[in-house]
């Protein structure tokens, strides 16, 4: 049997989740793994206020934790990119590893925390990183992408990585109103402390960055992603989709094509018998396209406390049984594509005048955007008009539609803009 002494930074959703599971699987760890995980100080700012601490030697003081010499591996759960960084900074110069569920973290300082860690095993090849639960809570992105899809080229990885936003849209779906559904997202310990975050989009470009580094083998980082979130979509938009026979998803994209790298987060419109319409609620998911295995597609609870805490614990078990060492990439680099090209669904709120069709068509003309169809909704005002575009450049649509709202006579909220996969 081996001990393993781990020490916690952060006992919020995931970090309590981590105690319980720790606690209840104590006996099949040990079993099956021939590990003893041994929780040696919990970090957190307070700790007092909660019960469920009173059995752990725990402190407000985060420094103790990782300037505790008994401990082995430095788990944060913290969020955000200070005192996280500085921590566990600190962590690895006091050699022990680090175990990380902070996308935020990686996204923006993953270079300098890789690098330190490469470094560092040059001495002693036994301290690590493991990062499971920054990406996708439960399913094992990381894993497979540093084990099994890593010897041919990747081309692609499309994937629904926010929980939150697919939990609001899955209850859009049903009729929901926004506030409610983020309330429930939120209640059910989905959402960032800020659930901007989730709804602008970003967590999932942070998470995006990191698989997209490990799958391209160079260093993104989150200002590198194109990046737009679901505050634009109302429940006529999915009305709309429905009709149509398609569904809307927050999709994050990575794709090569020919040696540049396209990398996106926004909300899509997809036929509804793709892989990914299926994929509801707090469940994210990953199409990966691999030049020997082909497409493979991973599905799982993507957010709350028990998913992210087993991705953790996950990463725990295999740095103390030996099996998690990390190895790196020659980092190449990629030039970006600035300007993708796409089919968009256009919903203008236009008042019903003669010459308002002629208006928007004029300028998405000027602008070389052809349109595939055209639909007005008969009802009060404002009306909305929806468009299906040919396929055109993202810039001349968002140059068009700067046009087009800039006449508030005749638009009278700003133009909803999706992409069609
Ligand atoms: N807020 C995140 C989500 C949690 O909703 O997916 C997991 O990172």
């Amino acid at each position: 049997m081996k001990q393993v002494k781990i020490g916690i930074l952060g006992a919020g959703t995931v970090g309590s989740s981590l105690i319980k599971i720790i606690e209840k699987e104590k006996q099949r760890i040990l079993q099956n793994h021939g590990l003893e995980i041994v929780i040696q100080k919990v970090g957190d700012r307070s700790y007092q206020k909660k019960e469920f601490l009173k059995n752990y030697n725990s402190t407000s003081n985060l420094e103790e934790v990782v300037d505790d010499s008994e401990i082995d591996i430095i788990v944060e759960l913290l969020g955000g990119i200070e005192p996280a960084f500085s921590l566990l900074n600190q962590s690895l110069n006091n050699q022990k590893s680090i175990v990380t569920a902070n996308k935020a973290l990686l996204a923006n300082k993953g270079k300098e925390i890789f690098e330190k860690v490469k470094e560092l095993q040059k001495k002693n090849p036994k301290i690590t990183i493991g990062f499971e639960a920054s990406v996708g809570g439960a399913l094992p992105i990381i894993k497979n992408l540093r084990r099994v899809w890593s010897f041919g080229q990747i081309q692609s990885l499309i994937g629904i990585l926010n929980g939150t936003c697919n939990f609001i849209i899955s209850r859009f779906e049903e009729g929901m109103e926004y506030e409610k559904a983020l309330k429930i997202a939120q209640e059910k310990g989905f959402a960032e402390a800020d659930p901007s975050f989730d709804i602008s989009g970003k967590d999932a470009g942070q998470k995006l960055a990191i698989i997209s580094s490990l799958a391209f083998g160079c260093w993104l980082e989150e200002t590198q992603i194109q990046i737009e979130g679901i505050e634009k979509i109302h429940k006529i938009d999915f009305e709309i989709a429905n009709k149509n026979n398609m569904k809307i998803r927050l999709l994050a994209i990575s794709k090569k094509i020919q040696q540049k790298l396209l990398l996106r987060v926004h909300p899509t419109l997809i036929p509804r018998n793709h892989l990914l319409s299926d994929v509801r609620d707090e469940f994210n998911a990953l199409l990966v396209e691999e030049e020997y295995s082909g497409i493979t597609m991973i599905v799982g609870k993507g957010a709350g406390g028990f998913p992210t805490a087993s991705a953790v614990l996950s990463d725990i078990v295999s740095i103390a049984s030996g099996s998690s060492n990390l190895w790196f990439y020659d980092f190449s680099s990629y030039s970006l594509i600035e300007d993708g090209e796409y089919k968009f669904y256009l919903r203008f709120q236009t008042v019903d005048r003669t010459g308002v069709l002629a208006f928007i068509s004029k300028i998405l003309a000027e602008n070389q955007i052809s349109i595939a169809s055209m639909h007005q909704e008969e009802g009060e005002e404002p009306v909305n008009v929806i468009i299906f575009t040919h396929t055109c450049k993202e810039s001349s649509i968002y140059k068009a539609i700067s046009q087009i709202d800039q006449n508030r006579e005749i638009i009278l909220s700003p133009t909803t803009i999706i992409r069609v996969f």
